[in-house]
């Protein structure tokens, strides 16, 4: 099939993010200008290149994640993974700025080394930003978009040291979660590797 996406597709749901899987979800926290804590998963989210490491997440809507990395300049994308795939799914309620979804799906904080922002403490992983740029996407009519994109520089890596194997991470350990299409997420816990032609 193909379809134009200025017209309808004439399937039951959109698979536009079914084919653009695996994302990684990153679990945005941030702080308001005034202290309230936010935490939410958005899988808009990747690496965009590691030198210096910077990461972008999108926000459909001008969200609290957004409106505060304005107002602080900073953020940690923590990394969902498996184990706290129910913690993960109910700080995605849309819930007032001043609830804290730490609170709401039970999760401790653990302070960070170099932002103000805390970081989810059970997470395996999390990455310590200072943010460098938030743009409004922009169609191929020039009109402006509902979207938002926030890049951020990572200062900061924590790791679990639980995850590390010979000083290498081990997807088996970490079990990362990542977001396909409609309600379907996956977990990558099987690799295999390919060396590069020489
Ligand atoms: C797995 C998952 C991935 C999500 N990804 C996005 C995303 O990429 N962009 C987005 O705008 N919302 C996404 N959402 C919805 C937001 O998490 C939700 O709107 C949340 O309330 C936003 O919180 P905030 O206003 O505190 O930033 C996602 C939700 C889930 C459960």
């Amino acid at each position: 099939m193909f379809y134009k996406t200025n017209e309808p597709h004439g399937l039951p749901h959109n698979p536009f993010k079914a084919l653009v899987a695996p994302r990684p979800i990153g679990w945005i926290s941030s702080k308001s200008a005034s202290g309230a804590l936010n935490l939410a998963p958005y899988s808009f989210f990747n690496a965009v290149c590691d030198t210096p490491p910077i990461v972008m997440f999108s926000s459909s809507g001008y969200k609290d994640s957004v409106a505060n990395i304005e107002a602080t300049g900073e953020f940690v994308c923590n990394l969902a993974t498996q184990h706290l795939q129910d913690a993960m799914n109910t700080s995605s309620k849309m819930v007032d700025s001043d609830v804290s979804e730490f609170d709401l799906a039970g999760l401790d904080t653990a302070t960070c080394e170099i932002v103000r922002v805390p970081r989810v403490e059970a997470a395996k992983a999390a990455l310590e930003c200072k943010a460098l740029s938030i743009q409004r996407l922009v169609d191929l009519a020039g009109e402006e978009t509902n979207s938002w994109v926030v890049f951020g520089q990572v200062v900061g890596v924590h790791i679990d040291d639980d995850v590390l194997v010979d000083g290498l991470i081990d997807m088996s350990r970490l079990k990362l979660l990542s977001r396909l299409g409609y309600m379907d997420y996956a977990v990558i816990d099987e690799v295999f590797a390919m060396p590069r032609p020489q």
